[in-house]
């Protein structure tokens, strides 16, 4: 099934590049959890919801080829999130698909978890 992998890389706000591979409907949190990947704080809330430490910020491109639009929950949150964009979404909630095969993203800074 190797066709069915995604490779992501993460481009975070400290400057470093973590590259890692996901599946066809894995979210970004998943990959970030399945690959151990160090990126402190993010996804505090397992998914739930409930924190903004999973913002991540697409290329416009890449976010008009997202499958789903934010829902409500997500954009409540999205609004707390530091360093909101425009092409902002919360990585828990962003499904892998095949066309975003290559995807890159920024992860800005979490200084908010809305948690506390
Ligand atoms: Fe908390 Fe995504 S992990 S909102």
């Amino acid at each position: 099934l190797k066709d069915e992998k995604v490779k992501v890389t993460f481009n975070l706000y400290d400057g470093r590049k973590i590259e890692a591979e996901g599946k066809v409907g894995d979210t970004l949190l998943d990959v970030v959890v399945n690959n151990d990947l160090d990126i402190d704080g993010y996804g505090a809330c397992e998914g739930t919801v409930t924190c903004s430490t999973c913002h991540v910020v697409f290329k416009q491109e890449d976010f008009d080829r997202l499958a789903e639009e934010a829902g409500d929950e997500e954009r409540d949150m999205l609004d707390l999130a530091y360093g909101l964009t425009d092409t902002s979404r919360l990585g828990c909630q962003v499904t892998l698909t095949k066309e975003l095969d290559g995807l890159e993203v920024k992860v800005p800074e979490s200084v908010n978890d809305a948690r506390s």
